[in-house]
């Protein structure tokens, strides 16, 4: 680490003025998602992230003998937690994944000790949700209801028309990275290359309060066998459903491994808390392993499952230690919408959702 990790206080975080108008925009134009989507299925879906690849159980191993500033929160204590892990791809309604998109990882973590975030009292599981890229689309609240208030007028029933206009735009990101570039919003727009989800590194994209610090998180694959499939073509064409059976496929015969890493922020300038859009140079500070997470051989998607976890289990950023505080403007909006999902959702099934 090339300079001493910056200090987290309440006051690191600098809202801006319009934000609270911002926050009930995302809340509301998310809740539209929910009912065009109940309109046109009849389930009761998340805004987000409704279609899920891969639902596997396993475990986390906390390191032991983490230097003092990677020793906080949920790592300040080595020792092993049952994990969950939900594979999904971002948009809100479900389409056949020749749609190619950017994917998610949710991780949630059993049986953390600490102190709690405001509204997660009660509970004792840890989440981070992550997705395939450094940083985030948008960088604060306001920028990101723009790119929501796009989705939302494309929920609908026409798949025939977002896979043409999937493979335009892979077409169009293949001549953007030839020329050295990368385009988040053409890859959220149905750009994204037709990889398997398991060869990639998944991200936090926005900082969270680490103990005495701050950070952004990292999931990295460690096993050969999904180092192997990094960047790894999937051709999912004809196959609506072909990223879930590549992911079967791999957890029949293979176990997985990543490493949990942190990346402190050392620089309030270059590693910025309120614009996510930024992607931390990590030639200032590495993203470093202060975890393994083990998930063994077993059938990673099945429709029970998908009762068990897609319908009944919530993953939050604010389900958690106030020692991983969400931070920045992006975090400070997710509150209200994942609430609002999950309300939701929970309204359709007559039971509690499992935060646990
Ligand atoms: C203002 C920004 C954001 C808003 C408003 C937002 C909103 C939501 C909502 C409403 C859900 C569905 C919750 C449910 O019904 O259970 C969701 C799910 C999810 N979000 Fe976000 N999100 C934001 C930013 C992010 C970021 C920065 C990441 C990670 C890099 C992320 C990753 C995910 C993932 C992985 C899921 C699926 C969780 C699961 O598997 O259940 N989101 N988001």
């Amino acid at each position: 680490m090339s300079s001493a990790p910056v200090k987290y206080s309440p006051s690191v975080e600098t809202p801006l003025e319009n934000e609270t108008a911002a926050i009930t925009g995302l809340r509301d134009t998310l809740h539209s998602i929910n009912e065009t989507t109940l309109r046109d299925g009849g389930h009761r879906l998340r805004s987000v992230h409704a279609k899920s690849h891969a639902l596997l159980s396993g475990e986390m191993e906390i390191l032991a003998n983490l230097p003092p500033a990677l020793a906080q929160g949920l790592f300040a204590k080595p020792g092993r937690h049952a994990v969950v892990m939900r594979i999904s791809t971002n948009p809100g309604d479900i389409l056949p994944d020749d749609v190619s998109l950017p994917r998610g990882m949710a991780l949630k973590v059993a049986d953390v000790e600490g102190d709690r975030l405001s509204g997660s009292e009660g509970q004792t599981t840890q989440d981070f949700l992550m997705v395939d890229g450094p940083a985030f689309g948008a960088a604060d609240a306001a920028a990101f209801l723009k790119t929501v208030k796009t989705v939302a007028k494309t929920t609908d029933k026409a798949p025939g028309a977002k896979q043409v206009f999937s493979a335009a735009m892979r077409g169009l990101e293949q001549v953007i990275e030839a020329f050295g570039g990368e385009s988040g919003t053409v890859k959220a727009l149905g750009g994204h290359p037709m990889t398997h989800p398991l060869g990639d590194a998944y991200f936090s994209q926005t900082a969270f309060r680490y103990g005495d610090f701050i950070a952004k998180f990292s999931l990295q694959p460690v096993s050969p066998e999904l180092i192997n499939l990094h960047q790894a073509p999937l051709d999912v064409r004809g196959k609506p459903n072909g990223l879930r059976d590549g992911m079967i496929e791999y957890f029949a015969t293979h176990e997985g491994e990543w490493d949990f890493c942190v990346q402190l922020c050392t620089d309030r300038e270059t590693m910025p808390i309120e614009d996510a859009s930024v992607v931390w140079p990590t030639d200032e500070c590495p993203y470093v392993p202060v975890a393994r997470v083990r998930i063994p051989r077993q059938s990673a998607w099945s429709q029970q499952l998908s009762g068990e976890i897609d319908e009944k289990v919530a993953f939050n950023p604010w389900q958690g230690l106030e020692a991983h505080r969400p931070l920045g403007s992006v975090n400070r909006a997710r509150q209200a919408s994942y609430e609002m999902s999950v309300d939701f959702r929970k309204a359709g099934y007559g039971c509690p959702m499992h935060h646990a």
